[in-house]
């Protein structure tokens, strides 16, 4: 069976004291109990170099929130993957709904993106998921098959070394959570591309994310195609995202 990954995602609630403590009070209860699947937190990118110092060589990975779709040059303000993986980057969350929403982010940029990443070796982690309105509209697969064809299109039989998270965007930071049969519907839908596009597709793991919590994040994990979690706001209190981690084995 494939390891599960638990990946947090801090979004911009980060300080140098705040990281700190949140990495050590993880590391120390990581210590009394060893995670069973792999562990990343995603951060801003003013900390990368703070957290590459703090993370230790086979535990928690670094995870970065955004990547350039440009390789090199007169970008100002961006972020290249080369950039990030000189600071240990392992993993590299693209295409968040909230990118999509506050700066337009469309499925082709979203797509290059994770070309990007994967070009510097470092594993994107696609975000996909419908909003409300789409939901009821009875459009959800639709949607994210649309998200996640332009990923496939883009990258070819490399698309078996992505992350794919799906967070449904009425569920995030909201409370509201995709049902166990309601996120693996998706997921099994999802896992059908992508072994429409790939012969090694089993091994992509399919994050959930929205609003997983250190309750119900059993039962979420134990559904058939949901391979970890992309966790908010339980990520940032340290004894909620140990809980989480312990339910993925
Ligand atoms: P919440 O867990 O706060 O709902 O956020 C989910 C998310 O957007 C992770 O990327």
């Amino acid at each position: 069976m494939k390891k599960k990954l638990i990946a947090g995602n801090w979004k911009m609630n980060a300080s140098l004291a705040a990281n700190e403590s949140l990495v050590r009070a993880l590391q120390a209860g990581l210590a009394a109990n060893p995670a069973r699947c792999d562990v990343a937190v995603c951060v801003s990118a003013p900390y990368l170099a703070q957290l590459q110092g703090l993370l230790a060589p086979g535990g928690m990975a670094l995870g970065a929130q955004d990547v350039s779709a440009f390789e090199a040059g007169a970008y100002t303000g961006e972020v290249s993957a080369s950039m990030l993986k000189e600071f240990g980057v392992r993993y590299c969350l693209v295409g968040h709904s909230e990118r999509r929403l506050y700066h337009g982010e469309s499925d082709a940029l979203v797509a290059s993106k994770a070309q990007r990443a994967l070009a510097a070796g470092i594993t994107p982690i696609v975000c996909i998921g419908e909003t409300l309105a789409e939901r009821e509209a009875g459009r959800t697969e639709e949607v994210v098959k649309r998200q996640l064809a332009a990923v496939i299109a883009a990258n070819g039989h490399c698309v078996s070394e992505i992350v794919v998270a799906y967070e449904p965007v009425w569920a995030i930071g909201t409370g509201k959570t995709a049902s166990p049969e309601q996120a693996q519907q998706v997921h099994a839908v999802l896992r059908a591309q992508l072994q429409a596009a790939s012969a090694h597709a089993e091994r992509i793991q399919i994050l959930y994310g929205g609003s997983m919590n250190a309750a119900n994040a059993e039962q979420l994990l134990a559904q058939a195609d949901i391979d970890g979690g992309l966790i908010g706001g339980a990520a940032l209190k340290s004894a909620d995202f140990l809980t989480i981690i312990a339910a993925a084995q």
